[in-house]
């Protein structure tokens, strides 16, 4: 059976990986700064990650929600612990369009609204609601447009007051740090005011954390760089290390009811194991500091080719603006250079999300290839 057409591919089969190595078929050794879309985050086959997931396969891979789940309140109380997130309450999921999808969802029940604010290069996945409130009209089938989204351009608060005031909106939906879109970033000020305008409206303020969060803007999330409180918080990618698995932080001003949300896989045993296993490694290795660390070095770095127009992005969620579309350096860096990058919808720019681990070395080992390549 031929596989359904969706993805433009690279010519190369990664076989195996380790830390922030993949190796393909022919044994090549790959720098992995992408991290397969910013999922990576604790590096390819981490020891206690393998251990972990090993050792729950081999004792309880899975059961229902239906049952006790200890490992679901552990994995809650260090995600507490760790992002600081006092009094929110987790619900488990499977992915980031699925921790939106639950999110808007909560929204709407809460308040008893409909419309979606969401903003300009946003994206928030490929479900009903994530995918109306994504701002590309070519993933958006009919049966998708029917949802009521307001896309506004990021920064122009006065659209955002004008919206929210008309009463009908249950959630303002944002990406700190936009990662498909490319990089870029809201204001202090627009930010703060969204946040103050939320609360007056009867409207949810959801951070869109699934790429920024997890320590990868070098806060554990990056709305923690504002002085706001959002109502929701989405998570995925970084939160399994490639294990599936999402969720939503709830604000305790929205009550839970049995079986106002549900999944038959989210939360499962291997999961769970999966996503501790990941929070440990973060607070044992001092990955947040890493992260501060290494992404100030990028960007210094970054400073010595005069080629790059602007850095953008924080922590190690970076972005590199060319004057030229980077569709041929991405090719050369990986087929003559064996390096994984990232593109972004806007096509100037090269996108770096390496996993939170990597060292000096290797951002020296990038900067050569790229000279060279440039
Ligand atoms: C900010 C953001 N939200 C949501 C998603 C969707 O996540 P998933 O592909 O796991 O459904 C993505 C994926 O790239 C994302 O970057």
């Amino acid at each position: 059976m031929p596989l359904f057409d969706v993805y433009p591919l690279y010519n190369v089969t990664p076989v195996s990986g380790k830390g922030v190595h993949v190796y393909d078929d022919k044994g090549i050794e790959y720098l992995d700064l992408y991290g397969g879309h910013a999922v990576i985050s604790i590096g390819h086959a981490h020891p206690n990650y393998v251990k972990a997931i090993k050792n729950q396969v081999e004792t309880l891979g899975f059961y229902s929600n239906a049952i006790q789940n200890p490992l679901q309140k552990q994995l809650a109380d260090k995600l507490e612990d760790l992002s600081g997130c006092k009094d929110y309450e987790l619900f488990l999921c499977n992915s980031g369009a699925e921790a939106n999808e639950n999110a808007l969802k909560l929204a709407s029940f809460k308040t008893g609204k409909k419309r979606v604010i969401a903003f300009e290069k946003g994206f928030h996945g490929r479900t009903s609601a994530a995918v109306a409130a994504t701002d590309n009209k070519n993933i958006i089938a009919p049966i998708n447009a029917q949802q009521a989204v307001t896309i506004l351009p990021l920064n122009d608060i006065e659209a955002v007051k004008t919206e929210l005031e008309k009463g009908d909106v249950c959630a303002v939906i944002v990406e700190f740090i936009q990662g498909v879109g490319g990089l870029d970033q809201g204001t202090k000020t627009f930010f703060e005011e969204v946040d103050k305008l939320c609360k007056a409206n009867n409207t949810m303020f959801i951070a869109d954390e699934v790429q920024s969060g997890y320590a990868r803007s070098g806060k554990f999330f990056a709305y923690q760089h504002y002085n706001v409180t959002p109502d929701v918080i989405s998570i995925a990618k970084g939160m399994g290390n490639g294990f599936p698995i999402g969720g939503i932080l709830i604000h305790p001003s929205i009550e839970s009811k049995y079986g106002m949300l549900g999944t038959t896989f989210g939360g499962n045993h291997l999961a769970c194991a999966a996503g501790l296993a990941v929070l440990n490694t973060i607070e044992d290795e001092n990955l947040i500091d890493n992260v501060n660390k290494i992404g100030a070095y990028f960007v210094e770095k970054a400073k010595e080719i005069p080629q790059i127009k602007k850095v953008k992005g924080r922590g190690l969620m970076l972005g590199l603006e060319f004057d030229f579309e980077v569709g041929d350096l991405r090719k050369d860096l990986i087929y003559n250079y064996h390096m994984f990058t990232g593109g972004a919808a806007n096509k100037k720019l090269l996108r770096i999300l390496p996993p939170l681990n990597v060292k000096k070395a290797h951002i020296d080992q990038f900067f050569e290839a790229l000279k060279k390549a440039l």
